[in-house]
This record gives structure tokens, sequence and C-alpha cells, in this order.
């Protein structure tokens, strides 16, 4: 059987970066720099991503600006055919990279968001001086004309900045912004004592986003991420497995998803070893669930498998222990009581922060 190819792909081009944001979804085994792809390798994957019928291109890490071949991967990923995001803390780009990035025919930049203050940003993202260097570059996106999204991840330190964060995507010039609440994969679920929203500011949240996308209607895009612990029904995951993206790790493993090392049993394979083509056709991790002849009840009758597949797997795996469940976010999976007292006691926590930094060095914010 041929599977439909995918119409995106990130490439996380390397796990370094200058911030250390406590709700990054990089595993917390990060890949070294000296794992990480080559150029010339990158291009090829580009050619071959183009050649199984991928459309968009995401450039993203950790920071992609801490590679110093971006450009050129900008530039062979537009000669491939493959229409280009940058996905950016901003962190590393000047404005003479930004021009060139422009010439290489960058066609989009997301641009991520810590907070909306200098003193919120800065601690969330740990960097010093960061969100000073996040609005110049910002200030050079808009001259030069990049179409613009802005990310905001919220949490329970900074959900109430969001009616700034809608307007600074407006002063920004900015066509869309993208809310979302952190998802819980990586250092982020090492994190959610000290990053798990309430119950009422994930509510508040829904109204809010909801009253703009009336008023800013025409104006600005709104994709929202709500908060998943404190809802009804799950995500549908990445579009559903192995349907409409894939990820490729700085080592060149590929991936379902952000997180689906984190599912023991499934073996991935490397553009090193296989086609990119192969990869998505036959690797068994890729078709392990996709559709819906994995489900097993409720899912299997429920007239929403369509729609959502089942939810998370990387999810289903964290906080049920197995990947081939209903997601427990899932009002009707067996866990998902269990889930919604165990999302008010996360948001009770008075934990400390743990930054994401190098393997075997997270770093925990200093007492006040
Ligand atoms: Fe989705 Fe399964 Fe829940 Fe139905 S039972 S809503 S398919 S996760
Ligand atoms: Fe892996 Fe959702 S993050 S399936």
């Amino acid at each position: 059987m041929t599977h439909q190819p995918p119409i995106a792909m990130l490439a996380e081009l390397t796990h370094r970066c200058p911030l250390s944001c406590p709700y990054c979804s990089n595993p917390v085994e990060m890949a070294r720099q000296e794992q990480e792809l080559s150029t010339e390798d990158w291009v090829r994957v580009f050619r071959e991503a183009a050649e199984l019928g991928v459309l968009q291109l995401h450039l993203s890490g950790g920071e992609p600006a801490t590679r110093r071949d971006l450009t050129d991967l900008v530039k062979a990923a537009r000669d491939a055919g493959l229409y280009t995001n940058l996905i950016t803390s901003g962190i590393g780009l000047t404005e003479r990279r930004l021009r060139e990035l422009d010439e290489a025919g960058l066609d989009h930049i997301q641009l991520s968001l810590q907070g909306t203050t200098p003193e919120m940003a800065d601690e969330i993202g740990g960097y010093k001086g960061g969100y000073a260097r996040k609005m110049q570059v910002a200030g050079w996106i808009k001259e030069i004309g990049f179409p613009l999204t802005l990310n905001a991840v919220l949490h329970r330190r900074n959900l109430h900045q969001l009616p700034r964060a809608l307007e600074m995507a407006q002063e920004m010039g900015a066509r869309r912004i993208e809310v979302a609440t952190v998802q819980f994969h990586g250092w982020a679920l090492q994190n959610r004592d000290a990053l798990m929203p309430t119950r009422e500011q994930a509510k508040e949240a829904s109204r809010l986003v909801a009253e703009a996308r009336v008023a800013l209607k025409g104006k600005l895009v709104i994709d929202y991420v709500p908060a998943d612990y404190h809802s009804d029904y799950p995500k549908r995951c990445m579009g559903g497995w192995g349907t409409t993206g894939l990820n490729i790790a700085p080592d060149g493993v590929v991936l379902p998803c952000h997180a689906a090392q984190t599912i023991p049993h499934l073996e991935f394979w490397s553009v090193s070893d296989h086609a990119l083509g192969d990869i998505w056709q036959n690797n068994p991790a890729f078709n392990a669930y996709r559709g819906t002849d994995w489900m097993s009840e409720p899912c299997t009758s429920c007239d929403r498998k369509l729609k959502d597949f089942g939810g998370c797997r990387c999810q289903a795996m964290a906080l049920a222990g197995d990947a081939s469940v209903t997601d427990p976010v899932c009002k009707k999976s067996p866990h998902h009581p269990d889930l919604a007292a165990r999302a008010d006691a996360h948001a009770a926590s008075d934990a400390a922060l743990v930054y994401r930094s190098a393997p075997g060095k997270a770093q925990t914010e200093p007492a006040e």
C-alpha cells in the first residue's frame, strides 16, 4: 500500500540554542553538535523531500540561526522547490543575515515570544537582554517585509500577558499569531508543576481568543492550541500519525513527531541509511499508528476517530504508559478523571523552573 505523501517537514537543524526555555519540546537527551547532519546531507534530504511531495519546510531547532550554513540551507531548499519557514527566537540574527536570508528566498518567519515585557521574556528564556534583541530583530523583519507569524507559548506564569501579545503581533505587522498553551513533551514535561496553567486561566484564554478572533477578523489570524490537560477532547496531533508531516532530528533520525522517541518500542530510521521516501512508506514506526486499524475502544467505535485520530500517541505514552491507548485528555478515556485531578495538583505547585541545558546540566532558577 502506498501512503499519501506528507505536506510539511520540520527540519530540526540543531538542538543548540542561546535560550534555555523551560517549555522547550526538545528531548532532554539532546543531539550534540558533532552528531548534526552536514550541509550536504541536509541539501540531499531537502531534494528527497521535494521528490516525495513535501511542499513546506519548517527550519527549526534549537535555534536554527546557530547553524552558520543557514542561508545556504534556505537557498538549497528553495532551489528544490520547497516553501521555507524559519522558526526562530531571533537571537543570532543580524540585519545583514536577515537580508541575506531574504536574498536566498526565505518565504516566512515565525518568531517566538517568551513574554511581553523584558522581565518576563528574559526570565522565561533564561537569557538577559533577549527581549531587547528580539524587538530589534522584529523591527528588521518588518522593514524587510518578511511575512511573519508571532508564536507565543503561554503557561501559568505568562498567560495574563495574552492581551498584550495580541497587540504586539499587530504592531510587528504579523499576519498570524499562534497562541500555543504549553504542551508537555521533552523539557516541558520536566516543568509540568512550574508551568501548568490553572483551570481558570485556561478558560479565560479560550474566552479571550474567541473574542479576539471576532474583533481582529481580516486583520490577524489567530491559531490556538488550548491547554489540553483541561480539555474534554484531545488535539489531532501532527494531523494524524504519519499523515501530513514528519520531523527530522539534528542527527538525521526521521520521526513522525518531535516526541516520538519517547515511545520506547519503536525503531526510527535515519536519512544516513535510508532514502526519505523509503522511510515514509516502509519504516514500521511510521505505520504503527497510521490510520485507525491500531485503535482500541473507546476510539474504535467513536464518531470522532477520523477527527482526532485518538489524540496524541506520545501523550498516551507519557500519561497512560501505553502509546496505543486513547489519549487520556479525552473524556472517554478511563484515565481522564485522574488526569483532570493531576492537572489541578500540578497547577497548585510552587515548583521552580528547570531550565533547558546541555544533557545532565539542568539548572533550577535561584530561590527568591
Ligand atoms: Fe477521539 Fe478516541 Fe476520544 Fe473518540 S474516544 S474523541 S476518537 S480520543
Ligand atoms: Fe507525538 Fe503527539 S507529540 S503524537
